[in-house]
Order: C-alpha cells, then sequence, then structure tokens
C-alpha cells in the first residue's frame, strides 16, 4: 500500500486523461496543444461543463455580493481572501467562477481602490483589468488560463470530488479544492520558482547553485511530476505562448530561466537515475505570469481562476454519480489495550 494513492483509479470519467508515459493531455477528446492559443477560456469551460458558461454576468453577480465584505477586510494572503469571499458565497457555478477572479484581483488591489466586473469582456481581459487596469496581453492570460483549467485527478480536484461526493455543494467543493492547490507540492510552487532564479542571478551560477540545493535535500520547485515521466505538454504550449507575448525577443530572464532548467534536468538525472524528472508546468507558470505584471504572491489564486472551471466539472460528474467517496484505512496500530488509563 503506498500513502500517495499513486497508480490506483478512484473514479471514472469523460472529462480528461493525463498520459504520463506519453506526456498528453486530452480535455474531452482534445489534445492541449489544440486548445491553447486557439480557444478562449470561456469556450474551455464550455468544454469541461458541456454548456455554454456566462462567466460575464458570473462576475457581476459575484462582484455585488462581495464588494462589501472585499472593503471591510483587512489586507490578507490572495488564497486567504478567495476562500473567505468563496465561503460567503451563493450563487451557480457561473458566480464561483465568476468571484474566484473577482476576489483574486481585488487582493492585488492592495489599498488601492477596487475596480468592478465588466461582463462585455473576456474573461482573460477582465481579470487583468480588474487587478492591473488596464487588459494588455490578455491573449497571454487567456492562454495560460486554457492550458491549466483542466488535469484529471491532481491533489485538488480529487478534493472536489470528495466533497461533492458528500452532497456538500459547488463553493465549499472549490474551497476545498483551492486550499489542497495551496500546497508548495501542487499549485503553490511558481512563485518559488521566481524565487530560485532570483536567487541564482546569473547563468554562470546555475549548476552550482542547483547542485547544492539538491545536496541540502532540497526539491528543485517547476520540475518532476506524480503522473508525467516526460517533459509535461503545458510545459511547452506556455512556454509558446510565453514566446508570442515576449515576440520572441532575447531576454536575459529568459536566458537564466533557460541555463537554470538545463542545469537542473542535468543534476536531477544524476540526483535521481532512478526517477525521470522533467519541468512541469510551473516553471513555465512563473516566468509567463512574471511577464504580464502578475505579483508572485498572486500566482495560486491565478491558478484558482483556471482549474476552479475543473474542480466544477469534476464535482459535478462525481454529484452525478450519487456516490459517497468513503475508502477504507488498513489499522495498523496495537489490537490490546496497552496497560493504563487511556
Ligand atoms: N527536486 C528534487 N528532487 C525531487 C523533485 C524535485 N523537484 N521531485 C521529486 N524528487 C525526488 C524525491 O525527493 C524522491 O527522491 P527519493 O526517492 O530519494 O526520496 C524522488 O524524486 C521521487 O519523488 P516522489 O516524491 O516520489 O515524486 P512524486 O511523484 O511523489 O512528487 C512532486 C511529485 C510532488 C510534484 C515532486 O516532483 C515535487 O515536489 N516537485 C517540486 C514541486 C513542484 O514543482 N510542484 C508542482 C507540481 S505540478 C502541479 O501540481 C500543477
Amino acid at each position: 500500500m503506498t500513502s500517495g494513492l499513486e497508480g490506483i483509479k478512484v473514479v471514472e470519467t469523460r472529462i480528461s486523461e493525463v498520459d504520463g508515459a506519453h506526456g498528453r493531455l486530452i480535455v474531452r477528446g482534445y489534445p492541449i496543444e489544440e486548445l491553447t492559443g486557439a480557444i478562449p477560456f470561456e469556450r474551455m469551460v464550455a468544454l469541461l461543463w458541456e454548456a455554454e458558461p456566462h462567466l460575464g454576468e458570473g462576475r457581476v453577480r459575484a462582484w455585488e455580493q462581495l464588494q462589501g465584505l472585499l472593503q471591510a477586510l483587512p489586507p490578507l494572503p490572495v488564497c486567504a481572501t478567495v476562500r473567505l469571499g468563496l465561503s460567503a458565497l451563493q450563487g451557480d457555478r457561473d458566480t464561483i467562477v465568476g468571484a474566484v477572479a473577482v476576489l483574486v484581483a481585488a487582493a492585488c488591489r492592495r489599498g488601492r481602490p477596487l475596480i468592478a466586473p465588466d461582463a462585455s469582456r473576456s474573461h482573460a481581459a477582465d481579470l487583468l483589468r480588474m487587478m492591473h487596469g488596464e487588459t494588455a496581453a490578455a491573449e497571454a492570460l487567456d492562454a495560460y488560463l486554457v492550458t491549466v483549467a483542466e488535469h484529471g485527478m491532481n491533489a485538488s480536484t480529487f478534493a472536489a470530488r470528495i466533497i461533492a461526493s458528500t452532497g456538500a455543494g459547488l463553493a465549499g467543493a472549490s474551497v476545498g479544492a483551492l486550499a489542497a492547490l495551496e500546497g508548495p507540492l501542487h499549485g503553490g510552487a511558481p512563485g518559488p520558482v521566481l524565487d530560485m532564479l532570483d536567487a541564482i542571478g546569473d547563468p554562470s551560477r546555475a549548476a552550482a547553485w542547483i547542485e547544492q540545493a539538491l545536496r541540502d535535500g532540497h526539491r528543485l520547485m517547476g520540475f518532476g511530476h506524480r503522473i508525467y515521466r516526460v517533459r509535461d505538454p503545458r510545459a511547452d504550449v506556455l512556454r509558446a505562448a510565453l514566446g508570442r507575448l515576449k515576440q520572441n525577443q532575447p531576454s536575459a530572464r529568459l536566458a537564466l530561466a533557460d541555463a537554470v532548467e538545463a542545469a537542473a534536468l542535468e543534476a536531477l538525472a544524476r540526483h535521481k537515475p532512478g526517477r525521470p524528472l522533467q519541468t512541469n508546468v510551473e516553471f513555465a507558470t512563473a516566468l509567463l505570469l512574471e511577464a504580464l505584471a502578475i505579483p508572485r504572491d498572486a500566482f495560486t489564486g491565478i491558478f484558482a481562476c483556471a482549474r476552479v472551471a475543473g474542480w466544477i466539472a469534476h464535482a459535478q460528474e462525481q454529484a452525478a454519480s450519487g456516490r459517497l467517496m468513503r475508502p477504507d484505512a488498513e489499522y495498523v496500530g496495537p489490537r490490546t489495550a496497552p496497560a493504563g488509563r487511556p
């Protein structure tokens, strides 16, 4: 028995397949390479939900419910703001997806006046506008949202399905899923990827820094994956989106990132020869979101803006099955009472 449930298929799903051996992600039959950059987030949500979303109206409804709370809140970490707001929210799935965007953007305003949503804009453009007051580079954010909206039975989606199986609502499933997403082994990695790049500072220092980090027993953020044994396909589509954003202009940051990635892959292959550890989606995510001037402590919140659509698709699929998820545990403790009072 493994404590990480690896290799155990816990549900049947029609939503997506993550093929770790071949590095493929299929969403409702489409490879991710055919979706990123080709469709907007709204179409991705329609694919996931098999129904047309109304995200603009959802953002406005969420704003109407939450703006009083947001104005009264002390400054909190971005994901804490989202959890708090979702816990107070009442509404349908469009309102929940809208609320995550409204809450992330509001948390990023940090004392500056909040910006109300505009239902006529795309989700990506309005999210940027509510954060920064402008919508520049919305295509790149749209590509990111499409890329990470759905990814099989990852930890946060599993959490959402467990909560939905109890009959709890979609907002509760999303709050629980977000708490799972926040951990550094899941959606909390991209901020630390940038911290690592900053600490290394120059391509010439990459190999020595990485070597020391591995010798000290640290995990390199942005590398490794439970399912992928080859390169995460999302890393490539996001690097392509980043290339389009930067118009393929050389930059010192990208040169540093390339040197760090090469040094990390070389060192991981040497340190963990039995374990193929490749670049995961979070490495490219960090570079793309940084290029969009999104603060690094909001990266996990931006991830949630996309993944909430996948959580909801899975929560609904689970709820439709009508079956409570209640696995068993192998008890390995004592079967006779130890001496003395309990
Ligand atoms: N850096 C250094 N060593 C690593 C890394 C890494 N990034 N990833 C795995 N390893 C090592 C482990 O320490 C372990 O070594 P050991 O056998 O000597 O103890 C071996 O490789 C196997 O590791 P596992 O923990 O079994 O790998 P698992 O598949 O469970 O972990 C995980 C996957 C959690 C993503 C891991 O690779 C990791 O911690 N990566 C860094 C954090 C990160 O980038 N997270 C984002 C993941 S993508 C996402 O969730 C959206």
